[in-house]
């Protein structure tokens, strides 16, 4: 038997009541996530705990995390790589169940304590046991997120959750990937105890041991939709709802967890053991190991906010209440933030504020948190804030004299150590702080419309920024939620540089009679949210054609040129390329085929790519990962590709047309 004390990832000890208790508290990490050796030494615990029961010494186990927040993050992505092919998956995976089962049929209560993020692999160790008690903290979560890597729950997670819960209630939440409050959970019946918090966890696992508490399996109603024909009913009604949301073809996890719910949802034992053969090959294909790259490029991203800078930005003051400066504010202030908002018309502050109301209902449940964000949101029509204020953000009209004229003026009421920041979209930082008395200091932020939605900030590195500031400019943004991406100061930056020629060769090709419904619905299969066209619409066709103008494209004589003369903007004036009808284009309904789709597809991104390699060649960011993260997070770039460059780098079988140079970039 191994030595408890030599543990790393775990300790056990045992109370005078003969209870025991798993701490888990891996080493040298911040936070809990099952890899080989904390299932190893699990492994030895339990195989402890059953010669305790033996012996009569141990009554009861307890798991807890030795952390100060979350339970278990999942198991260890970064394992993943050696589980090259699907004999060595299920070789794992089966140990690891045979492991969860052993916990499960021990003879004494086996009960999980949970503060903070309980997901995926921690999630299905919580559920093999009998007894699971969470804190009511805002920042206790559980779930399953698999999905998001291209996989489903592999260590029985599917059967067990769908005992506990009902298939109704567990099956989307392993779709979407989702992630549900403890009060929630213990609706669905994942959760049988909530307690206020962390320090109640202890007592309330003692009691639950000594009065053998055993969570009851879901019944009556809740086992109806595993039964046929109700079972194949509802598969079918999940495969319409999953597809609404993604290709089958690019993301095939959430269809097959379908397939094996409508097949072995009715006998769960049954489905653990095809939960393990149809895991397998999903973990092993392409596209998973893309979604994990994916995972961990924003994980690179988030790396690049330096920790311990000893500088938490508290309060922000926005200049400019237009189509991002508002956005602005209110994002700043649904993150926690106290923000000024400032402009020179009193009717733009009073619109920006107003339109902040759906962003707040959407983040705050109570009333009480949606009045304190509303209060934390202030008009400040004179600027009074500035002086005050950690993050200054400037958003105003996009000329170089009125911003340096704005700037001139902020530096004089700055405080020291406070950031000054510009959202410009294509003027040079250093062309902005020439004048300045300090021209060091300022910085660019750079957001994308819609701001809410985008996960990507563009922290821009002028040719003289100072490097604290820019480090400074990146613990805002990750303050805020977002994911920072340092830029030198380049036309176009990262982002509008490599959709440029993308967006502008797509537009030549319609230009040249290409149909532009065939045009985006190619682009779509490849893998992007929208098509060209549809988004040069929506981002507004002025926009486009002054992003071409500083990318040396210019629109004379085109299309697109005309329509902006006519005033045919895009979404936002009703017609563009498309005539636009409650939000929505009006589309030719004709078909084209697959194959030529998935050329046209293929072509259509060529563009892009030739753009973000030349902007690793330039070194415009530090390496060309943070080039592939950017277009990602940036642009949404097919994700199941794992990105523009590692996509070209990995393409095993290429029937792309490609463009003559003339074309993609004159
Ligand atoms: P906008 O035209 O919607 O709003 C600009 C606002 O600034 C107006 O409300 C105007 O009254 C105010 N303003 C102008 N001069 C001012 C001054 N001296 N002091 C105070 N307020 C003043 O413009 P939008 O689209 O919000 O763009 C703002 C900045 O953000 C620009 O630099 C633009 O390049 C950049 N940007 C725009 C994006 C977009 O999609 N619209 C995306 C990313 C950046």
């Amino acid at each position: 038997m191994t030595d408890m004390s030599t543990l790393k990832d775990w300790r056990f000890d045992t109370d005078g009541e003969g209870i025991a208790w798993a701490t888990f508290d891996r080493e040298g990490e911040s936070q809990n996530s099952l890899g080989r050796r904390p299932l190893e030494e699990l492994a030895a615990i339990v195989e402890a705990v059953e010669i305790g029961v033996r012996e009569k010494r141990i009554s009861g186990l307890v798991f807890q995390s030795g952390k100060a927040k979350g339970f278990i993050v999942g198991a260890d992505v970064r394992e993943f790589e050696q589980l090259t092919d699907e004999r060595t998956v299920i070789e794992n995976i089966r140990n690891a169940n045979a492991l969860l089962d052993k916990i499960e049929k021990l003879p004494v209560p086996v009960v999980c304590t949970i503060h903070g993020f309980c997901l995926g692999g921690g999630l299905e160790l919580a559920l093999a046991c009998h007894w699971r008690i969470a804190t009511r903290d805002e920042g206790t979560r559980v779930g399953f997120p698999e999905v998001k890597l291209g996989i489903f729950p592999g260590f029985n997670g599917t059967a067990r959750s769908i005992r506990q819960a009902g298939a109704m209630a567990a099956m989307p939440m392993m779709l979407a990937g989702s992630m549900v409050r403890a009060s929630a959970a213990k609706g669905m019946g994942l959760i049988d105890e909530l307690v206020a918090g962390p320090s109640n966890l202890r007592w309330a696992a003692r009691r639950a041991v000594l009065k053998k508490k055993r969570s009851p399996v879901a019944g009556g109603l809740k086992t109806l939709a595993s039964k046929w024909p109700a079972r194949g009913m509802l598969a079918n009604k999940m495969r319409t709802e999953t597809a609404k949301k993604a290709r089958e073809a690019h993301y095939p996890a959430p269809f097959r967890l379908i397939d094996l719910f409508e097949k072995h949802g009715g006998n769960l034992d049954r489905m653990k053991v095809a939960e393990t053969e149809m895991f397998a090959p999903l973990m092993v294909s392409d596209t998973s190991r893309n979604l994990r790259r994916v995972f961990k490029l924003s994980e690179m991203l988030k790396a690049q906010a330096p920790k311990g800078l000893g500088w938490t930005p508290q309060r922000v003051h926005v200049i400019g209440a237009g189509v991002m400066g508002a956005d602005i504010a209110g994002w700043c202030v649904a993150s926690g933030m106290e923000v000024t908002l400032q402009d020179l018309s009193p009717e733009a502050i009073a619109k920006g504020i107003a339109a902040q109301a759906k962003l707040f209902g959407r983040k705050f449940k109570t009333k009480a948190l949606r009045d304190a964000a509303k209060a934390r949101l202030i008009a400040d029509p004179t600027g009074a804030g500035i002086g005050r204020a950690d993050v200054v953000i400037e958003a105003i009209v996009e000329r170089v004299e009125v911003k340096q004229k704005l700037f001139l003026d902020i530096e004089t009421k700055l405080k020291p150590g406070a950031v000054m920041a510009t959202n410009t979209s294509s003027i040079m930082i250093e062309d902005i702080a020439k004048p300045l008395v300090d021209p060091g200091r300022l910085i660019g932020i750079h957001f994308f419309n819609p701001v809410a939605q985008m996960p990507l900030v563009e922290v821009i590195r002028g040719a003289g920024s100072r490097d604290e500031d820019v480090k400074k400019g990146c613990a805002f943004v990750a303050a805020i939620d977002k994911f920072p991406l340092i830029t030198k100061s380049a036309p176009g930056f990262v982002v509008n540089r490599v959709l440029g020629p993308y967006m502008m060769a797509a537009m030549e090709r319609m230009e040249k009679g290409e149909s532009k419904e065939k045009i985006d619905e190619a682009a779509r299969v490849f893998g992007m949210p929208m098509g060209p066209i549809e988004l040069a619409d929506t981002v507004g066709l002025d926009v486009c054609a002054h992003v071409g103008k500083i990318l040396g494209k210019s629109a004379e004589g085109s299309k697109l040129q005309k329509l902006v003369d006519t005033k045919k903007l895009g979404k936002k004036s009703g017609e563009g390329f498309y005539v636009w009808k409650d939000g929505k284009t009006v589309k030719g309904d004709a078909t084209f085929s697959k194959a030529e789709l998935e050329t046209l597809g293929r072509a259509l991104v060529e563009p892009l790519i030739a753009e973000a390699e030349k902007v690793r060649d330039e070194k415009i960011v530090e390496s060309a990962d943070l080039v592939d993260a950017g277009v990602i997070f940036g642009t949404g770039f097919a994700p199941f590709r794992g990105g523009p460059l590692h996509y070209k780098a990995n393409e095993k079988t290429s029937n792309v047309t490609p463009l003559r140079p003339a074309q993609a970039a004159e």
